[in-house]
């Protein structure tokens, strides 16, 4: 009898552990309704201002999100800076003289710790912007779920091999995302994020010089302002979608079935391929997109998060405590 109810103790201590540490682990919007019931309002009205002194950087925002999440999970790693004995990420190659944001990013930050200091992580404050940034473009909102804390480590070798290069074919970007756990589906509906922001020549030299998968016209508009030589004009800008490059819309998926994709890996989305079909769902339907592209993002949030006792909560995002 007596074995029987410290069986019976035992099974429930364990049924208890066990649904403690998978609750702890989920990401859920109302995380910080009680520690800090003032964030949302506070991270929007950084992100309005920022985003009306500056269309762009609502792009720089959701790319951040995406280069944040694709090494080592939502952990905020890529905020960190290098100092003499820290290597970081914003040193690797698809985030150097490229992403940018991180003066937006502390500012937020500011801003939160005012209302209610050292309670929200990095982490969380870059999936806000950049949900922020979506709708201040024009974007449908969604609900984001936090709860992630900042990493105290950084990749720049993982950063380098983990975020696709712009020159990927199909079955690269199709197995990157695999790679994060994240669908073919998930892949054609993100990238309808190049619907906003620019990119450097550098990044799509090649294929308006040298492929034949683009419009001509296109191409040729293209190349007027990007050198054919390698080192000259390679940070001039480009819009990714040619006519909307500040409203949050569908009209990338029409630019790829129109050969006007500005980078390879863009118009590898629309070549022939399995993805073809995707893309013109999108072009013809936004609400698919609309809808596909909020669960992607989620999908993407939830990658690898540090929960729990995980990890920290920052003090400055550019460093560990
Ligand atoms: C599918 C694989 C992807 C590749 C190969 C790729 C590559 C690139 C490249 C090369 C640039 C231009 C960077 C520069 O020239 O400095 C860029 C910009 C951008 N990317 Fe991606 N990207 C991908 C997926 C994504 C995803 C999933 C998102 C977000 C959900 C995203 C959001 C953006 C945005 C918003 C910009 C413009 C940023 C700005 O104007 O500052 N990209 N991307
Ligand atoms: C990452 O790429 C950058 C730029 O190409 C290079 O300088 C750096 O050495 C690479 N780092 C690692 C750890 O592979
Ligand atoms: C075109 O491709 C050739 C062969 O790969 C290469 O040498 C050249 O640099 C490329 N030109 C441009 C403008 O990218």
């Amino acid at each position: 009898m007596a074995s029987f109810s410290a069986f019976l103790l035992t099974l429930s201590v364990i049924s208890f552990l066990l649904l403690g540490t998978t609750s702890m682990a989920q990401l859920t919007p109302d995380f910080y309704s009680e520690s800090c019931p003032d964030l949302f309002t506070v991270v929007r009205s950084q992100i309005e201002s920022a985003v009306q002194n500056e269309k762009r950087m609502g792009a720089s925002l959701v790319r951040m999100f995406f280069h944040d999440c694709f090494v080592n999970g939502c952990d905020g790693s890529v905020l960190l800076d290098d100092t003499p004995t820290f290597v970081g990420e914003k040193k690797a190659g698809p985030n150097m003289n490229s992403l940018r944001g991180f003066e937006v990013i502390d500012a937020i930050k500011a801003a939160v710790e005012e209302v209610c200091p050292g309670v929200v992580s990095c982490a969380d404050i870059i999936a806000i912007a950049a949900r922020d940034s979506v709708v201040e473009l024009g974007g449908t909102s969604w609900d984001v779920k936090v709860g992630r804390r900042d990493a105290r480590t950084a990749s720049q070798a993982l950063a380098n091999t983990s975020i696709p290069a712009p020159t990927s074919s199909l079955s690269k970007l199709i197995s990157s995302f695999a790679a994060q756990g994240l669908s073919v589906n998930d892949l054609v509906a993100l990238s309808g994020a190049h619907t906003i922001g620019q990119a450097r020549c550098t990044n799509f030299r090649n294929h308006i010089y040298n492929e034949s998968n683009i419009d001509s016209f296109f191409a040729g508009t293209r190349r007027a302002n990007c050198p054919p030589t390698k080192g000259s004009g390679d940070d001039n800008l480009a819009p990714l979608d040619i006519n909307t490059p500040n409203l949050f819309d569908n009209s990338y998926y029409a630019d790829l079935i129109a050969k006007r994709g500005l980078l390879h890996s863009d118009q590898e989305l629309f070549n022939g391929g399995s993805t073809d079909s995707q893309v013109q769902a999108y072009a013809s339907n936004p609400d698919a997109f609309n809808a596909d592209f909020i669960a992607a993002m989620i999908r993407m949030g939830d990658i690898k998060p540090l929960t729990g006792n995980s990890g920290e909560i920052r003090k400055n995002c550019r460093m560990v405590n």
